[in-house]
């Protein structure tokens, strides 16, 4: 008994130590990025390397060509693979759906199955600047450019040189070939077949030859990926690197500047997406600066892209200080445009109509232009999710937003629904079968040069996820949860305990966002977040003389009576921009969702809603319930530290450490959260906790004071958090 005792140990002590160490840079993947320029040939590599069996067959076929660019078929019969495509990126894209199959432990001994994607083009949006620095990037620097020092000063609070912002020493040069290969691979892994490698907040420096000829080595390592190169444009580049007077769209020289510049750019690149916009927004210049219209700056840039098949996206994310309710702005200023922009332009809409919060209404532009080719932009780096600190799968919440717009919105934004849709008349038929030839579908990626590349590797199953979801927008989150999670820290794993574990993993992803909008921002409320850099709570945050709409009152509303923004009929009346029927429900605070309440309602204090907490539902005055969603958000909080202790030996050692260390400062700031924004909400209601609250360890006046000094492109430290809170 005792030998047999003795055995086991040795066996499980070796089994503890063959858990894998890596340090997250191999993604979901396996084996090396082929460094072949033919598609074909990578998608053939990829099987040589990973593929256990019969070597699968690929064939080109055809008669596939009616289905959407990319679907594949595979078929295994009797054990022998064959993978068939209209297309080269087909095959790769089938390849790597098989090899996904095997990793996962599906049954492939006997499969038949189609795959097409949901939109065509499947891209995402670095907000990478010319300098190196990421725009609320938390993963390190980027990949795509760099300072030639690659370093900024630092003061010795650690702000960035103010002289190195504003004039950094850019160097055209992009900087690491190998890294390009292995972002191109895996995104080819997951479907997604576009990127734009500089920040909306563009520099006119990136159209400038020096600039050109590098995106030109960027593109070349991509295009066997099936990674199409498109860039954000400064809409002022006419003047800043043209020398010329305006930038006016309808000015003959300014659009002479456009033809000859994409001229140059197609000589270098022949297959170049196109152009992403931010035009007339947070100080961006626009069309607008010359007295004419987003539709005219968009067509104006559309005309000259067409002759080579490019397209326009044109980003929706507007709000002038001066209209009363930020969240009805984009409605306002896009919708009377609707039938103007022709028809290589595609309007890119935030998920909601603010701004990328935990959560939010979905936005009311999606389904209420019919006229015009629309997109949704979701966000992947957690600018307002607790940045890399935080854990945070983002899945639940594409989701539910796909759900709503599918639903609410009747909104034709995938291939599914056109062809649906098409049948409901003759004239929508023409629109919708034009439109089916561009749907697409961006996410702000948080891809950096750390070497789990998204800060942790955690945050890597949101990448995977927008990538699986663009591919195919029927998948459900948990099952989208339990492929990252097997093909990242379970591979080849399917003994007892890793099962185990495994289940685990998967119960922390799928509790993680509700637990963060609980701790944050529960019943709707939005925007309560520290000043700038977003991260922490700072509902009392006070700048005298800022704009309104950047400060966390506006969006919160408390005052003595209640809380909340009144956004129905008897207020600013967004809920009219709805579809009627939702419009309706959204207006009475009866019959709105109560995880939107707040976003649609001024609500007393005292007045009993019913809600749901977890898996109770509740009836209860709004105060109890706003102190039983922050208690409940720290709970989770804990939770999640639990499933992830459940882990330990299970996984690789670094990996455990690092998700268990930055839970651990996520549940330190789920503490923050719930006393921050209880104990300053407390001075207007003038309520009490419920008993079965927990009392606030920490005191407003201190937390009032917390200011981190961080930039918009760091995540704060666990030293600099231990330090202040
Ligand atoms: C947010 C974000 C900015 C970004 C902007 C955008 O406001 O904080 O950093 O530039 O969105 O989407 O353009």
């Amino acid at each position: 008994m005792k030998k047999h005792l003795t055995i086991l140990a040795v066996l499980s002590l070796l089994f503890v130590c063959t858990v894998s160490a890596h340090d997250g840079s191999q993604l979901w993947l396996q084996g090396s990025a082929p460094s072949a320029t033919s598609t074909l040939e990578i998608a053939n590599t990829e099987l040589n390397q990973s593929w256990k069996g019969t070597a699968p067959v690929l064939k080109l076929n055809k008669s596939m060509k009616a289905l959407p660019d990319g679907s594949f078929s595979i078929t295994i019969q009797a054990g022998m693979p064959t993978i068939q495509s209209a297309s080269e990126v087909g095959l790769l894209y089938g390849a790597y759906h098989l090899l996904r199959l095997q990793q996962t432990g599906a049954n492939v001994s006997d499969t038949s199955l189609v795959e097409q994607p949901s939109y065509n083009i499947r891209i995402l949006n670095h907000w990478d600047n010319l300098n190196g620095t990421i725009e609320r990037g938390y993963a390190g620097r980027s990949i795509f450019w760099r300072n030639s020092a690659d370093q900024m000063r630092r003061n010795a609070d650690g702000e960035v040189n103010e002289e190195d912002l504003l004039h950094p020493k850019d160097a055209p040069e992009i900087p690491s070939i190998d890294r390009l290969r292995q972002y191109a691979r895996a995104n080819a892994s997951i479907g997604i077949n576009a990127y734009v490698p500089d920040n909306v907040n563009a520099s006119p420096k990136v159209l400038t030859t020096e600039y050109l000829q590098e995106v030109k080595k960027m593109a070349d390592v991509m295009r066997p990926y099936g990674m199409k190169t498109y860039l954000a444009i400064n809409f002022a580049s006419p003047m800043v690197i043209g020398g010329l007077e305006t930038a006016d769209p309808l000015d003959k020289n300014v659009q002479k500047w456009w033809n000859a510049k994409v001229k140059e750019i197609y000589k270098l690149i022949p297959d170049f997406g196109g152009f992403l916009v931010k035009a007339n927004s947070e100080g961006q210049p626009g069309p607008n600066d010359f007295g004419r219209t987003h539709a005219e700056g968009a067509n104006m840039l559309a005309k000259a892209l067409k002759p080579f098949k490019g397209i326009v996206m044109w980003r929706a994310f507007v709000y002038s200080p001066s209209d009363p309710d930020r969240a009805k702005q984009a409605y306002l200023e896009f919708q009377p445009l609707d039938g103007q922009f022709l028809d290589n332009v595609i309007i890119q809409i935030k998920n909601g109509p603010i701004d990328f919060q935990p959560r939010e209404a979905y936005s009311a532009l999606f389904g209420a232009m019919p006229q015009t080719r629309e997109m949704a932009e979701w966000q992947i780096t957690q600018e307002y999710l607790g940045h890399s600190n935080h854990i945070a799968y983002l899945a639940p919440m594409w989701t539910e937003f796909l759900q709503q717009v599918k639903e609410i919105a009747h909104c034709p934004i995938n291939n599914q629904l056109l062809a649906m849709s098409s049948q409901q008349s003759a004239q929508g038929s023409k629109l919708k079968a034009q439109n089916s030839k561009l749907t697409a579908i961006s996410a702000v990626s948080n891809v950096g040069n750390s070497p789990s590349w998204c800060g942790n590797v955690m945050a890597q199953s949101n990448w995977y996820a927008f990538g699986r979801l663009a591919w195919n927008d029927e998948l459900p989150a948990c099952q989208i949860a339990d492929e990252w999670a097997r093909l990242t820290l379970f591979l080849g794993r399917d003994d007892a305990a890793s099962a185990k574990a495994l289940a685990s993993v998967k119960s922390l992803m799928m509790r993680s966002r509700e637990a963060i909008v609980d701790y944050m921002m529960p019943l709707g409320l939005h925007h309560q977040f520290a000043w700038g850099h977003h991260y922490g709570p700072e509902p009392y945050c006070d700048i005298p003389g800022a704009r309104p709409d950047w400060m966390p009152s506006y969006y919160a509303k408390a005052d003595r009576e209640g809380l909340g923004f009144n956004r129905s009929s008897t207020g600013s009346n967004a809920t009219g921009q709805y579809p009627a029927d939702y419009a309706r429900v959204l207006d009475d605070p009866e019959t709105c969702p109560y995880d939107l309440l707040l976003w649609f309602h001024h609500v007393p204090w005292g007045k009993t809603i019913q809600h749901r907490c977890g898996s109770k539902v509740i009836r209860e005055s709004l105060w109890e319930a706003l102190c039983h969603h922050y208690q409940h958000g720290l709970d989770e909080a804990r939770a999640m530290q639990r499933d992830w202790e459940r882990c330990q030996g299970l996984i690789d050692a670094d990996t455990f450490a690092d998700i268990q260390r930055r839970l651990r400062i996520q549940t330190r700031d789920a503490q923050w959260w719930k006393d921050g924004c209880l104990l300053y909400f407390q001075t207007f209601s003038a309520l009490p906790f419920p008993d079965d609250v927990e009392p606030a360890v920490h005191d407003l006046d201190k937390l009032r004071a917390i200011k981190l000094g961080i930039t918009n492109y760091e995540c704060p430290s666990q030293e600099l958090l231990d330090s202040v809170r």
